[in-house]
């Protein structure tokens, strides 16, 4: 588990960014936390470090945003989602068993369509401060942190 800490939007974002150029093909992204938490932010850092450059916006109302960066990458936030029966019209496992980095917002709305190996994100704090656990959830994300580890300012420590 690594546990990291930002002081600003911004630094999220940026942190973002770091876990987004260590990214691989088919990677899986579980963002967790309350309303306001920042998986937005987070996700949009990461989606830049993939190098993406379209603008970036909040999938809430269309459940699932694609961009491409050096990879394909699939924004989902499952907010809205009240029955994970709906997940099947929006294609989720086609998503989460392709190329492309999967990020999802409010995983477990997904019920046992929740993939089993992914790597967990879990958001908490107040006013501008985030602590932001990164948890390996399966042995494939454990490189996977130690990359990230590498690539994180000590700012974020
Ligand atoms: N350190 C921080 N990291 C991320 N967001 C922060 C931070 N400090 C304050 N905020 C604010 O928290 C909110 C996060 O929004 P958002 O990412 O959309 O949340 P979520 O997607 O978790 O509901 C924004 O209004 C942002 O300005
Ligand atoms: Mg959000």
């Amino acid at each position: 588990m690594l546990k990291l800490k930002t002081e600003a939007p911004e630094e999220t974002i940026e942190l973002g960014e770091r876990l987004g150029e260590v990214l691989n093909s088919g990677d899986i992204i579980c963002l967790q936390g309350d309303l306001g938490a920042g998986k937005t932010y987070l996700a949009k850092g990461i989606l830049k470090g993939l190098g993406v450059e379209r603008e970036i916006t909040s999938p809430t109302y269309t459940l699932v945003n694609e961009y491409q960066g050096r990879l394909p990458a699939y924004h989902i936030d499952l907010y809205r989602v009240s029955d994970y029966k709906e997940l099947y019209d929006i294609g989720f496992e086609e998503y989460l068993y392709g190329e492309g980095v999967t990020i999802i917002e409010w995983p477990d709305k997904a019920g046992s369509l929740m993939p089993d190996n992914y790597l967990n994100i879990i958001i908490k704090g107040h006013d501008n401060t985030r602590t932001i656990k990164v948890i390996p959830q399966a042995n494939k994300y454990i490189s996977l942190v130690t990359e990230l580890k590498k690539n994180v300012d000590f700012s974020f420590r």
